[in-house]
């Protein structure tokens, strides 16, 4: 599904990735984890399109992409949870937040009432449809955010440090959500125990170069 190859990157002179070698396959959960600053957010970035490698080659669903507009059919099919939720959510209301992606992908409105109920529901968040999002908590914002990524029924999640924030009950939640689908994953975190209960295989990315380590 995603298949990245000696890719290299530098932000001006200040290199980040070295030769990164990585491979989400269907039924992956690959947990990467890395000190911060290592790369792991632009890593996901430069899998998003947001980013531009400077050497290597991105294969992503049998496609080689590599000018920005490769990249625009494949927002749709990989679901990416921001780092920051505030750079996710910019409808007033969660229900308008969640139900954005839905009805962007033409489903009907009686589909996208569905989608909407049924995703807020596996989050936990039955009742959050009239909130503001700007007034929610750090962790309720996340959450928030991981349900229009879902809402979107993705191929592939990538997450980038979703237990941010979050209390040890609502990261038991999100452990439920995770390991009860079968959308293959790519979780990026500092938290070992939640990548060990999450993920099947993990690597580490420190100094630009992406190692594996047995989970
Ligand atoms: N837009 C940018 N311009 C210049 N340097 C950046 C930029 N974004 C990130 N960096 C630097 O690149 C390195 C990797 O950042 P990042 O991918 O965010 O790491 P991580 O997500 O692992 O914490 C860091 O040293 C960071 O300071
Ligand atoms: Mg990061």
């Amino acid at each position: 599904m995603i298949d990245l190859r000696n890719v290299s990157f530098s932000y001006n002179s200040h290199p980040v990735l070295a030769q990164v070698n990585l491979s989400v396959r269907p039924g992956d959960r690959i947990g990467l984890a890395g000190p911060n600053g290592s790369g792991k957010t632009t890593l996901c970035r430069i899998v998003m399109g947001l980013l531009a490698s400077q050497s290597g080659r991105i294969e992503i669903f049998g496609k080689v992409r590599a000018t920005e507009s490769d990249f625009v059919d494949i927002r749709g099919r990989i679901g990416f949870l921001f780092q920051d939720a505030d750079d996710q959510l910019f409808c007033p209301t969660v229900l308008e937040d969640v139900a954005f992606g839905p009805l962007n992908q033409g489903k009907s409105l009686r589909e996208v009432r569905q989608i909407v109920s049924s995703t807020l529901g596996d989050l936990g968040l039955l009742g959050f449809e009239e909130r503001f999002t700007h007034q929610l908590s750090g962790g309720e914002k996340r959450l928030v955010a991981l349900a229009t990524v879902l809402a979107m029924d993705p191929e592939v999640l990538i997450l980038d440090e979703p237990t941010a924030g979050l209390d040890e009950e609502t990261v038991e939640r999100l452990v439920e959500v995770l390991r009860n689908s079968r959308i293959a994953q790519l979780v990026i975190s500092h938290d070992r125990s939640f990548l060990e209960k999450t993920t099947d295989k993990l690597f580490t990315l420190s100094h630009g170069i992406l190692k594996p380590n047995g989970v």
